[in-house]
């Protein structure tokens, strides 16, 4: 089988996320634990083969970074000169397209068409020559969605089919998850999506995609926000969970909990969560929102705990509670959130604060962490402009406290992929346009 990811804006982390899932052994998602078998993989998609069909629906409720999931139909060789649309010329007829794309749907049909790309340099080729006798790759490679959709329509329409295409938005090559849910599309016909390289084009049908409504819920419908301190994103937080090494089942501390965010992701991952703050504010927040949380997904009290407690003297609640910790997964705190870039003094001088609060949270985990058990953490960042930050000077303390810096993606699977962002230290950048500050995700693994 195989299968294609459409990842998320911040693709390295959605790259990260995906490879820990998917080499992890999951019978809830058929996955045996092998490595994964990467076939293309360029910032917008990522193209596998499994042995065994995966449990797509459940994979992507469990995925933060990724889109899309799709199922690969056909791979069609095209020249590079050759425009997506002749390449695909005799490939859509109506037969192929009822068998191998379409629900079965009385009533009117509704299909999408989304272009991603595979080869990025596609997207940056010299405008074609208008007297050039075979067709070339562009006209304008946005008006391709429209050309195969309009070629797919025709198609259908001829035999006999009443069928609506939706299309992506001007200067867009794919269709939105939000557009592809609000038109129904799954549901009474197709995404009928096209992965294209300079020499293959894979056809494919998307089968899920990520739930935006539900996101958001667990976002902004919780009763208790924190502007002041910051909120981590639940994708971002789901993300981070996948990146704990656990196979599933265990307890999972957030140390620096905040108003719960973490927590709620981790419940829903099938982890038992425990939460602490220094703050009871963020406490009270926590419990109001786990709440909330716990009535609405159906999980059960005893699965969580939160309590006020200073993370550097947190090992005192672990050992009332009873409870093994197997990881730690934390936004830690990030210092203090700007709306401007703070002068070069101010940062160094956060670095250094937050350096000794870690230095001693670190050495409070030991006291209960197992050997190789995971801290995921995120230390702050400050963007200087589009690309640049001013990055904590040194994780080099958790060494000599005992713990390893792993590298967010394995070196052999980073080496196949050069377009990914990774730091020096092979951690990744998690930020948002808006944001002065933020987040360097790190994975510590204790020795
Ligand atoms: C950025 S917020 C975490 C937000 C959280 N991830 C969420 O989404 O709700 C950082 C939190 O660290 C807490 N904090 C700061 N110093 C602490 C300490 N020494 N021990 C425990 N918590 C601390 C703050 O009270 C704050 O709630």
């Amino acid at each position: 089988m195989k299968y294609a990811f459409v990842l998320g804006r911040v693709y390295t982390l959605s790259v990260a996320e995906l490879v820990a899932v998917l080499e992890k052994p999951d019978a809830s998602l058929n996955l045996s634990g092998e490595p994964v078998k990467i076939l293309e993989a360029s910032e917008e998609v990522l193209v596998i083969e499994t042995e065994k069909p995966l449990y797509v629906d459940r994979l992507q409720k469990k995925l933060g970074g990724v889109i899309k999931i799709l199922e690969i139909v056909d791979i069609i060789k095209k020249r590079e000169s050759d425009s997506i649309n002749f390449a695909l010329k005799h490939y859509f007829k109506p037969s192929v397209l009822k068998k191998q794309f379409f629900k079965e749907y009385k009533g009117k049909m509704q299909f999408g068409v989304s272009i991603y790309i595979l080869d990025m340099q596609l997207l940056e080729r010299p405008a074609p020559n208008p007297n050039a006798k075979t067709p070339q790759f562009f006209t304008s490679i946005f008006t391709e969605p429209k050309r195969v959709g309009m070629m797919i329509k025709n198609g259908l329409t001829e035999s006999g089919l009443s069928v609506r295409l939706v299309l992506p938005e001007f200067n867009s090559l794919s269709l939105a998850s939000v557009v592809v849910t609000k038109n129904l599309l799954l549901s009474k016909g197709a995404e009928i999506c096209i992965l294209a390289s300079a020499q293959n084009i894979f056809t494919a049908k998307t089968l899920t995609v990520q739930d935006f409504e539900d996101y958001g819920r667990r976002d902004y419908q919780r009763p208790a926000r924190d502007e002041k301190q910051g909120m981590i994103p639940p994708k971002v937080a789901q993300v981070m969970l996948n990146l704990a090494n656990c196979p599933g089942g265990e307890t999972i501390l957030d140390p620096f909990c905040g108003i719960g965010t973490i927590v709620q992701e981790g419940l829903l991952l099938g982890f038992r969560m425990i939460g602490s703050d220094i703050n009871k504010i963020a406490i009270k927040g926590s419990e109001q929102n786990l709440e909330w949380f716990r009535n609405r997904y159906k999980v059960a009290p005893g699965k969580y705990g939160v309590e006020i407690s200073d993370a550097t003297k947190v090992s005192g609640l672990i050992a009332k509670s009873g409870n093994k910790i197997n990881a730690i997964v934390t936004e830690g705190t990030l210092g203090p959130i700007y709306g401007q870039y703070p002068k070069p003094e101010e940062i160094q001088a956060n670095f250094k604060d937050l350096e000794k609060l870690y230095k001693k949270s670190f050495t409070e985990f030991s006291k209960f962490l197992p050997s190789k058990a995971r801290i995921v953490m995120c230390v702050p960042a400050y963007r200087k402009n589009r690309d640049a930050y001013e990055m904590f000077p040194s994780l080099d303390f958790a060494q000599d406290l005992g713990y390893n810096l792993v590298d967010i993606i394995s070196p052999g699977v980073a080496k196949k992929m050069k377009f990914l962002k990774l730091t020096e230290r092979k951690t990744s950048i998690y930020d948002r346009k808006d944001q002065v500050v933020a987040r360097e995700i790190a994975i510590f693994e204790k020795v």
